[in-house]
């Protein structure tokens, strides 16, 4: 893959960056996790030093094609010129009379935000011819062209695939540094090899799962889809989220694991509580015995300690999923408990999904204690499901 270097010298050349700062925002359109934008400085201040003209794209949410100011960058140029130390300027538009007359302004070190490039229906379009359209006019903005936002290089889209053919193109610094991290974790682990999966649906999980069999060597699930799981085992599962349609999937996937020798660990006891709701009563049931009035909330106390031992024996651990209802404090244990664990095993240790990250970052646990934690919430996914990634295959010799 073309990394920075291969760009040659960069001072005075124009370059244009492509970000993912789709954060999370409150009401008030705070930001509450920056944690995307962040990881975006090591390409930024480099670029910056190296003396070139940066032009920063990125997208917010999905506007479908025309400008909302619900889902404009100024939030994110706030925060950005913060962490910089210096005022970004944030462009009205993508490729309009703003950002060329922004783009015109600057000199050598300089910095503009151009505005969410979704607001352009061909951005995302389906069309190639109009997507290349599209690239054109942001190659023509620029000299080269760098692309750091992994969490979008899972899309066939005009910032991120198409303008890498125009343009001299190589990867940024996060995403290098997210593809070594996530082939160290996945092309040949050191094994043991130990996912664990959670998250709300098995359907969202069904490529990683597939993958999954023929690689780990354990695989524990928690989360909403262990409901699933639990279901295809035969077993009452009350009023706890399930997938109906899913449930001969599940079994396929048990039956597959015993066949070849996989470890597919369920939970052995759930904290389960009768309403959807962060102060209802709750208690521990076993797995098989979940009443049929309550829900599963989270993994209960001895599943976490026998996911706790399986991530202590690993050598590659890979996370993707909370366990639980972690954002209500009294069901957030079971979660809690796998990033503890994975914060103490000596194994590589990989986060991979928006949620288990937010989950990580929410719960007070100390990110640099953990070998990698990715960025990308589908991009990660797909990358795990063992996926050649448009964006990533754009770049590569
Ligand atoms: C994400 O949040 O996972 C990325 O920014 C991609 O966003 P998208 O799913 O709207 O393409």
């Amino acid at each position: 893959m073309r990394t920075i270097e291969s760009l040659g010298d960069l001072a005075g050349k124009k370059v244009f960056v492509r970000s993912d700062f789709n954060v999370p925002l409150d009401e008030e359109r705070n930001i509450t996790d920056d944690g995307r934008i962040r990881a975006a400085l090591p390409t930024i201040t480099r670029l910056l030093n190296a003396g070139a003209k940066v032009i920063v794209t990125a997208h917010l949410g999905r506007p479908k094609g025309e400008p909302n100011p619900k889902f404009t960058l100024a939030p994110v140029a706030k925060r950005l010129g913060e962490l910089l130390g210096r005022e970004v300027p944030l462009a009205k538009d993508t490729i309009g009379e703003d950002a060329k007359a922004k783009i015109a302004e600057l000199k050598d070190g300089d910095i503009v935000l151009l505005e969410n490039v979704r607001y352009d229906k061909r951005e995302s379009s389906k069309v190639d011819a109009e997507r290349e359209e599209l690239a054109k006019e942001y190659a023509a903005l620029a000299d080269v062209f760098v692309s750091d936002g992994f969490g979008v290089v899972h899309r066939k889209q005009a910032s991120v695939y198409d303008i890498a053919k125009l343009l001299p193109s190589a990867a940024g610094e996060l995403v290098a540094k997210e593809i070594a991290a996530l082939t160290k974790a996945t092309a040949n682990p050191e094994r043991p090899y130990t996912v664990i999966l959670g998250g709300s649906k098995v359907s969202d999980k069904l490529g990683v799962i597939e993958n999954l069999l023929d690689k780990a060597d354990t695989l524990l699930i928690g989360g909403g889809m262990a409901y699933t799981f639990l279901r295809a085992k035969g077993f009452e599962i009350g009023e706890s989220i399930v997938e109906e349609d899913q449930i001969h999937v599940a079994r396929g996937y048990i039956e597959k694991a015993t066949a070849k020798g996989v470890e597919l660990l369920l939970p052995v006891d759930t904290v389960v509580a009768e309403k959807f709701d962060k102060d209802s009563p709750s208690s521990v049931v076993a797995s098989n015995d979940i009443p049929a009035n309550e829900m599963g909330m989270d993994i209960g106390p001895q599943t976490a300690d026998l996911f706790a031992e399986k991530i202590e024996e690993s050598k590659t651990i890979v996370w993707n999923g909370p366990v639980g209802v972690f954002e209500f404090p009294q069901f957030a244990e079971g979660t809690k408990a796998i990033a503890q664990a994975m914060q103490d095993a000596e194994g590589f240790t990989v986060i991979g999904g928006g949620d288990s990250a937010a989950a990580v970052r929410t719960l007070g646990f100390d990110e640099s204690k953990f070998n990698h934690i990715s960025t990308g919430g589908g991009a990660s996914l797909e990358f795990l499901e063992g996926k050649k990634l448009p964006g990533i295959a754009v770049l590569e010799d």
